[in-house]
């Protein structure tokens, strides 16, 4: 097989980057591992950036998102018993964010590649990247399941959009890693139940971290700070609401309703970044470059800052056959990146109670968070960060 750009990995950035090619004449082909159902449905992120939004407009995969997706204009931050409702548009001149899944998102852009995009392959798993530091690089892939034949694709350009755990990375001789783990992760629930509040909702609570976000007004999808290594089946439904009612208590005696939760799974926290996001031909974007907390919901977000950036500069290749933007590109994201990661890791240490955590440590979380509620200084470094930095 051949192609100009050989792109690994059908999660949001090889999905979207396959589209923005496309409409921008420059022929892809993207090899998946998996199959479609698994890509269609992995519960991941939540929060669509303002810029996210327009690519995804611009690139004609927005129309469902515009129907089905929420607009929201602000979150509440919750402590002490206090709610502090951060308003994105009066501090960001404007700006908010949309509530559409990434589930969702994929669905949209999957339908649009297949309709009259490049070649998407699932059950295709890339074993190697070769030749990444050449003019002729290939990916070596089996297609087809564990026993399916071996082929080569043979590319111009290679794309890692293969997640933390793709093949890509490895590609890159002499990277260095800056890596940070986080002694707690998040039980995760989807449940059939309109979510009890219209925007959504981070707490933070001495017993831990407690998040009300949704999936759509009868969907809610919450969230609580678990240790690491906790196993989602050892917490019965009824446990998993007693402790969001514990975290989430106000003094104005708010209350969350309940459902049926349709599924249960734990998120470990991690922030991670790789450097450089480039080698030769080969370049990484989205998860497999690096990873955030989802405390700022900034995954996806950072995903499509990746392949928006590279789309540019592969169209200025391809039209003025200059390679500025290309070498360009590891700096032009990494900036964007570490101010994603800053923001994260910021929100996390905010919210969440470490274990081990002293009392000064805890008065300090609460002053961090009183400061969010009375400076609108604060308040706007917050709302920037979280509706999105500029792309590129
Ligand atoms: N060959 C082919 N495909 C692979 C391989 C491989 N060797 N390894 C991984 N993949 C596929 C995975 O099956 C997955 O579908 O690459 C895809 C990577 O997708 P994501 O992990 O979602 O990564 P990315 O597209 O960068 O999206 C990043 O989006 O899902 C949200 O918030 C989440 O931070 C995440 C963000
Ligand atoms: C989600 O809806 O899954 C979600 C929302 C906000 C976050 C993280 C996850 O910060």
């Amino acid at each position: 097989m051949r192609t100009t750009v050989g792109i690994i990995g059908a999660g949001p950035a090889g999905l979207l980057l396959a589209r923005l090619l496309h409409n921008a004449g420059i022929d892809s082909v993207v090899l998946e591992g998996r199959d479609r159902a698994y890509v269609e449905h992995r519960q991941r992120a939540g929060i669509l950036e303002q810029g996210t939004v327009d690519v995804l407009r611009a690139a004609g995969a927005g129309e469902r998102m515009d129907r089905e997706g929420l607009p929201h204009e602000g979150i509440e931050l919750r402590f002490a018993g206090r709610r502090h409702r951060v308003d994105f548009p009066a501090l960001t001149g404007g700006r908010s964010v949309m509530v559409y899944a990434q589930t969702e998102v994929c669905k949209d852009l999957i339908a649009l590649q297949l309709a009259d995009g490049g070649p998407l392959l699932f059950e295709a798993e890339a074993l190697a990247v070769e030749g990444a530091g050449t003019d002729r690089p290939r990916v070596r892939f089996r297609h087809g399941g564990p026993d399916g034949a071996e082929d080569v694709l043979e590319c111009e350009y290679v794309v890692g959009c293969d997640g933390f755990r793709g093949v890509s990375r490895a590609a890159v001789p002499g990277g260095r890693a800056f890596e940070r783990t986080y002694p707690y992760g998040w039980l995760g629930i989807l449940a059939d139940v309109a979510p009890s509040h219209d925007e959504l909702v981070y707490a933070r609570h001495d017993r831990g971290f407690a998040l009300l976000s949704m999936r759509s007004p009868s969907v809610s999808r919450l969230y609580l700070q678990v240790p690491a290594d906790t196993d989602p089946d050892s917490w019965s439904d009824d446990e998993i609401w007693a402790e969001l009612e514990r975290r989430f208590e106000t003094r104005d005696g708010w209350t969350l309703d309940r459902g049926p939760i349709t599924q249960k799974s734990v998120t470990p926290m991690r922030s991670y970044v790789h450097e450089p996001m480039r080698h030769g031909r080969l370049f990484l974007a989205g998860d497999a470059a690096h990873i955030v907390p989802p405390t700022g919901a900034k995954g996806l977000n950072l995903a499509v800052g990746d392949v928006v950036t590279l789309a540019r500069a592969l169209v200025h290749r391809a039209e003025k056959g200059s390679d500025e933007l290309l070498d360009a590109y590891s700096a032009t994201c990494l900036r964007r990146v570490w101010q994603a990661e800053r923001f994260s890791y910021d929100m996390t240490t905010l919210l969440h109670p470490a274990p081990g955590a002293t009392p000064f440590d805890d008065r300090l979380q609460l002053a961090r968070l009183d400061r969010f509620a009375s400076s609108r200084a604060a308040a706007t470094d917050l709302a920037e960060a979280y509706t999105g930095f500029p792309i590129g």
